[in-house]
């Protein structure tokens, strides 16, 4: 049974989790602190990192720690290299941009455990920066094996965990190595970035001011159910679009042509329709398309008025004018997935007009928070990212924490008592 947030003992014990920010900043000078970071980041010719949206927001904590003449390991995952080194996944393009944003050298370490690594971990000085390779290029990572932890803790006994977007994975390299610090005696706590994800779609989700309305889209309801359930009892609308609204209006007996949608979902789609009762708007109205580019001839349609050869792929004017007067009116905004199939640009229109509608909304004083992914990058597109209250680096991180479920990334730290 999924409870509500707020009731939820798991979600209250992840609010008790211990911050580097509560540490004494003095113990912090000579000590060999790892730090997770998700850079999990795509790359361009020769590995050069296109989008640094997951570095920027890590280097709060990096700075934190290089002022506190700390020795900073840093590891992350990139890709998923099953196990093995592969060249295309390195993470050997991170340094010079980090160094840039940081205004402080970084170096790279071509290994993440073994001897080079042993010896550059040991040369390092108060206040240096050492970037490891890949931690999943070492099957112990996503096997979360025990022994590899305890080598890639590299006799640190304070491990730093800024990976949000991680947080749903349990890997040596974020629940092993916490318990390894911890069982060594050190202590395992969040970064800057986590904090800072905790407290938005935390806050959003326990103590929301109201009207508090979440924008739900994306492209199926499947991974999306958990996170209506749980935000159902608080919420005053939820505004769906983007693929997933096909199933509900196939449960609504809609003619959905050729769009994507999972007719196996549409008996719980009824149902939650029924549960939810007026919270819950679907677009009245759609864009079809007679194919899925940007060349294809397009028609805004009633939802009643699909043809069976067309897709559905943006919600439709009359749907943004109905959404955005919601979106206005709202004191607290969740939102996580796009409206349509944004990566063609004549059908982002329906996402950039709610995040420019949400990030006037922001601007007013309004909190908006949206989930990572797919919809962050569509916003960073559009030029309004900057504009919100908080937009998460997590993508399933986030999805899984706005529907109460267990993070063991998080689980895993030290909690404030210890
Ligand atoms: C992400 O990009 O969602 C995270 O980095 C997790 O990556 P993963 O799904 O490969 O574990």
């Amino acid at each position: 049974m999924i409870v509500a947030l707020e009731e939820s003992i798991y979600f209250m014990t992840l609010m008790a989790k211990k911050t580097l920010q509560e540490l004494p900043f003095e113990s912090l000078a000579g000590q060999i602190v790892i730090l997770r970071v998700d850079y999990n980041v795509p790359l361009g010719n020769e590995g050069r990192i296109t989008d640094q949206t997951r570095l920027d927001p890590t280097i709060t904590t990096i700075r934190h720690l290089i002022q506190g003449r700390a020795r900073i390991v840093i590891i992350s995952h990139l890709g998923r290299p099953n196990g093995k080194p592969d060249p295309a996944l390195s993470l050997k393009g991170i340094p010079e941009r980090l160094a840039k944003l940081l205004k402080s050298p970084v170096n790279f370490c071509s290994s993440t455990t073994g001897p080079e690594a042993c010896e550059a971990v040991e040369a390092l000085e108060d206040g240096d920066v050492l970037l490891m390779e890949n931690t999943r290029f070492y099957p112990g990572d996503v096997s979360n094996d025990q022994i590899w932890a305890e080598e890639l803790r590299h006799g640190s006994t304070l491990f730093v965990n800024d990976a949000f977007g991680t947080a749903h994975r349990s890997h040596a390299s974020t629940t092993g190595i916490a318990k390894a610090v911890r069982d060594s005696g050190g202590q395992a706590v969040a970064g800057h970035l986590m904090e800072k994800e905790l407290r938005f779609l935390g806050d959003a989700l326990i103590d929301p001011d109201p009207p508090f309305v979440a924008i739900i889209g994306g492209s199926k309801i499947s991974g999306k159910i958990d996170v209506i359930e749980a935000l159902l009892p608080n919420v005053d609308r939820i505004l769906v679009g983007g693929a997933m609204a096909n199933t509900f209006f196939l449960s609504l007996g809609l003619e959905v042509g050729k769009s994507l949608v999972e007719p196996d979902k549409v008996d719980i789609a009824r149902d939650i329709m029924y549960r939810a009762g007026d919270k819950i708007i679907l677009p009245v109205d759609v864009l079809a398309s007679s194919e899925l580019n940007e060349e294809a001839s397009t028609r805004e349609s009633l939802r009643t008025e699909v043809m069976p050869e067309e897709y559905i792929a943006d919600i439709g004017s009359m749907s943004m004018r109905i959404f955005a007067k919601e979106i206005s009116s709202a004191k607290t905004i969740i939102w996580n997935g796009p409206m349509g199939l944004f990566e063609v640009p004549k059908f982002a229109i329906g996402t950039t007009k709610l995040a420019q509608e949400a990030a006037q909304s922001s601007e007013n004083g309004s909190t908006v928070v949206l989930g990572g992914g797919d919809l962050a990058a569509a916003v960073e597109v559009a030029g309004f990212a900057s504009s919100m209250t908080h937009v998460s680096t997590g993508g399933g991180a986030a999805l899984e924490f706005l529907s109460g479920a267990e993070l063991p990334g998080l689980e895993a730290l030290s909690d404030r008592s210890d």
